[in-house]
Formats: C-alpha cells, structure tokens, sequence
C-alpha cells in the first residue's frame, strides 16, 4: 500500500506543472575510450575522434574527467578536444590548484568539480561542499573570472544544495549512483529524493544536472523530471557501443530521455 500511495505522489509530482519544462540534453562522457587506450599505453582509441562519433549520435555535450593521476583522459585530449568538438565541453576535475590552473587554459564551457581519490575505481560520493565553503568560494569565483560556467557533483541532500548555491555555483550535477544501484521500495524513495532536490535546487535559481551509473533501464524516470537540464552519462554508452557501435548507442541513450 505505501509503495502504491508513493508512487502515486511522485508521478504527479513528475508531471507537476512547474513554470517550465525543459528538454533534458545528453552530455557523454567518453573517459572509458581513454581506458582502452591507456591498457597498452598507445594512441589508439584515440577518444577525440570517438567525441566526433557521439556528437553525430546526438551528444548535446562531451564529458572528460582529467585525473589527477591521469588515469585514463591526458592533457592532450582536453586540448585537442576544446578545438575539434562543435558542442560544449564539460570539464570534470578535482578542486586543485594544478585543474584551475589547466582549465583557466583550457576555457571548457563548464567545469564539474568531483571528489576524487587516488585508490577509487570511478568517483564514489558527491562532493562534500559544506566542509569547504570558504575554499571553494575562492576557487569558484576564480573559474567564472575566465567566464567557465562551474558546477557540483553532490548527493541529492538539502545541505549541499543550499551551499552550493551559498558558495556561487550555477550548476548543480546531483550524484544517481545510489539510484543505479538500488532496486523496488528503495529505488523508489531514491527516486523521491533526487527530485525533491532538483525542484529544491531550481527554486534556488540553479540549473540542474545527474549524472552516474544511468543506463538504458534507469535512466527514463530521471530523464522524466521536468527541470533536469543535462544527463551526464559515460560507462552504459560506452559498454552498448562494443555491440553497435558509439555513434548509435549515444543515438539511443538520446531518444530514450528525450522521447518521454
Ligand atoms: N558524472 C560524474 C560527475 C562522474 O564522475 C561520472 C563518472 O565519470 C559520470 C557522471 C558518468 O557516470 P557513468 O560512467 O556511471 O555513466
């Protein structure tokens, strides 16, 4: 009975007449064509020709996380990816002075700051912006004297999208990996919970993004809530693409959140 009275309220509160409703826009990240490449240490998948790939499938923006470890994305390909790709550039990075340093070059169209450890597989939590506000204040500020648009990974909590908005960011990207992995009940209240935030953080005047773990199955229920911006979305496009190819997979993961 309770999974049937919450359901009920969060499809009406998804079809909720806000002011606006916008079309939610497909941002790939193309960080596992560099996982390839880096295995053998060689130039091939080169990722700058496969963003080519997916912008001809539709990609309304290209995703590339440079780690400090420099993992999987180099510098080269954030160059070369600044002057070839003909949509927007969405920097992920770590809040460091080295990253301001490259993006202050770079002038991506927006930087996403991420938490980041050395020991993790991919990025784990959002980052915790109410434990640095003052430091992140600085560093935010910094990026939009360069007119770089700035946004932050964070949990779908009240706390972190008030500081956000507190600190100056203009982007929120709220983190769906919980989403992804949970199931039923507790998928549900998830569910609840991301879109209790993305109406929280509008209201506040933020522009809102999600983004981690979304795939051909999860990803129409987020897609559906009516002012999410831009989905961020690299592992299940990029895995799809081993089967048809990336410029069809992106070509899918697109009609599914935009064909709601
Ligand atoms: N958004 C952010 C901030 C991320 O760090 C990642 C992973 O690199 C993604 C989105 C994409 O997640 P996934 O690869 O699970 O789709």
């Amino acid at each position: 009975m309770l999974f049937f009275i919450s359901y009920y309220w969060a499809v009406t509160r998804l079809s909720r007449n806000k002011d606006f409703v916008i079309m939610t826009t497909l941002g790939v990240n193309i960080d596992h064509i560099a996982n390839v490449r880096q295995a053998r240490k060689t130039v091939e998948p080169d990722p700058v020709q496969f963003a080519f790939l997916a912008e001809l499938g539709g990609a309304d923006s290209i995703t590339v996380h440079l780690r400090e470890d420099r993992r999987h994305i180099q510098d080269r390909d954030v160059f070369l990816l600044k002057e070839t790709i003909k949509t927007q550039l969405n920097l992920e990075m770590a809040a460091t002075e080295e990253m301001l340093e490259i993006a202050k070059k770079l002038l991506p169209d927006y930087v996403t700051l991420v938490p980041e450890k050395r020991e993790e597989v991919t990025t784990e939590g959002g980052l915790d912006v109410k434990s640095n506000i003052q430091y992140l204040k600085n560093f935010v500020e910094n990026l939009k004297d360069s007119n770089i648009k700035v946004s932050a990974f964070i949990d779908p909590v009240g706390d972190q999208i008030n500081y956000s908005r507190e600190i100056g960011f203009d982007i929120i990207e709220l983190h769906t990996g919980k989403y992804a992995q949970l199931t039923g009940y507790e998928q549900h209240k998830e569910l609840q919970r991301i879109i209790e935030s993305s109406y929280e953080a509008s209201d506040l005047g933020l522009v809102v993004n999600a983004g981690h773990g979304l795939n051909y199955n999860n990803v129409k229920k987020i897609a559906s809530i009516n002012n999410m911006n831009e989905l961020n979305i690299g592992h299940s496009i990029v895995a799809r693409a081993l089967a048809v190819g990336l410029e069809k997979s992106v070509r899918e993961m697109k009609s599914l959140i935009t064909l709601i």
